[in-house]
């Protein structure tokens, strides 16, 4: 054998790593971007600050334990330190569900049109991908999922509300879910978006993560908190499911800085009017954006979450990726749905009004 075909090989495939989308001949960092949800109006009070302020303690490890932060999450939400799972990002965390309940020959389900994460989960363990229908274009199905379900489910991944879609399953849905699951499955409601939608359903995950041995839920501090380059997620699951994803998670996942900054938010007094602010601000902006685009043709589905979804007339003579190049040339990066099957699909992510507007008048200009 020569030396070439003996060195490693992976046992990945290079298109599941690349997220990274390209825009042949224009410079991307220069654009606006309404491509990955991210918070158009700043970062959560106190946050910057303190994240600046623990560099001076950069030589350090940070707490492994990451019990301030466990604590400040635990006093916002009213829930037990103990049973709160910091993540570098909320990413990290369903990764680690994986790592920990899912093996090959078993399988990991979920709706389809899910967040793309939870295949690639199964994909870095090689475990089963199992994808349950949708009802109508993109709403879940929980009567699907659950008849889905086999003796060789370990997780079930639900984001609620959903990415791409939007779209979100009731509190009396997770209900339903929940009371029909064997309690051997785990499910995982992944709800990043909460902030911006239906936020009893929100806090019905959280109840159910509380009280339920085989239920976790995910939050975030990137999308409403506005930190999503500093890296702060948590889970909550009963203390027993929050211990095993403690021990597999790498010590050192949240930094210093992040714990810092994520403290000081979770802290702030004023932390809850500015996220009341945010959310205000979303629900105007995607109020706005979708009324504009529905007038002129393109579908719309209500969405729950800081982004819209939204579908390019058939005769608009002009495809979806055409007009992703069209609004990045008029300096806004916009993300096509290709990767999900949805070829004539949109993703916006909801910023300042001005750029709602601009974004609007460019994709109906666009058309016929
Ligand atoms: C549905 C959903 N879940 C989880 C995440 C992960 O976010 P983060 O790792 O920044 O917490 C995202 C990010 O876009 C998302 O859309």
């Amino acid at each position: 054998m020569s030396a070439q075909a003996r060195k490693p090989q992976p046992r990945t495939t290079g298109s599941m790593i690349s997220v990274v989308r390209k825009l042949e001949g224009i410079d991307k960092s220069k654009l606006v971007n309404l491509s990955v949800n991210e918070n158009a109006w700043g970062t959560a009070p106190g946050a910057e600050a303190a994240a600046v302020a623990a560099m001076a303690e950069a030589r350090l490890y940070a707490d492994t334990g990451a019990w301030a932060l466990r604590e400040a999450i635990g006093g916002y939400y009213n829930v037990d330190p103990a049973c709160v799972v910091p993540g570098n990002g909320s990413e990290e965390i369903l990764d680690i569900v994986g790592r920990v309940y899912a093996r090959p020959g078993d399988e990991i389900l979920a709706p389809a049109l899910s967040f793309a994460q939870f295949r690639i989960v199964a994909w870095r363990l090689g475990v089963d991908y199992v994808e349950s229908p949708v009802v109508g274009q993109m709403d879940v199905d929980v009567d699907a999922l659950i008849a889905a379900v086999t003796p060789r489910t370990r997780v079930i991944y639900l984001a609620n509300p959903g990415n791409p879609t939007g779209r979100g399953v009731d509190s009396a849905g997770l209900m339903r879910l929940v009371e029909a699951l064997p309690p051997e499955v785990v499910l995982v409601l992944d709800c990043a978006y909460a902030e911006f939608g239906d936020l009893e359903a929100a806090a019905t995950a959280l109840h159910l993560a509380q009280v339920r041995e085989n239920v976790l839920t995910t939050r975030t501090l990137s999308k409403a908190w506005g930190m999503a380059g500093l890296r702060i997620g948590w889970g909550v699951a009963c203390r027993e499911m929050a211990d095993a994803l403690n021990a597999m998670r790498g010590i050192g996942n949240v930094s210093g800085p992040t714990q810092a900054a994520g403290i000081a938010a979770l802290r702030n007094p004023e932390t809850p009017v500015w996220l009341e602010g945010i959310r205000q601000s979303v629900i105007d902006g995607r109020t706005l954006l979708s009324d504009r685009l529905r007038q002129a043709g393109y579908e719309v589905p209500d969405s729950q979450t800081n982004f819209v979804m939204a579908r390019v007339p058939a005769d608009a003579g002009i495809s979806a990726g055409a007009l992703v190049r069209k609004v990045a040339e008029a300096g806004l990066l916009i993300r096509a749905c290709d990767d999900y099957g949805l070829d004539d699909w949109l993703r916006l992510s909801i910023g300042t009004p001005a750029d709602m507007q601009k974004l609007a008048s460019v994709l109906i200009e666009a058309l016929p």
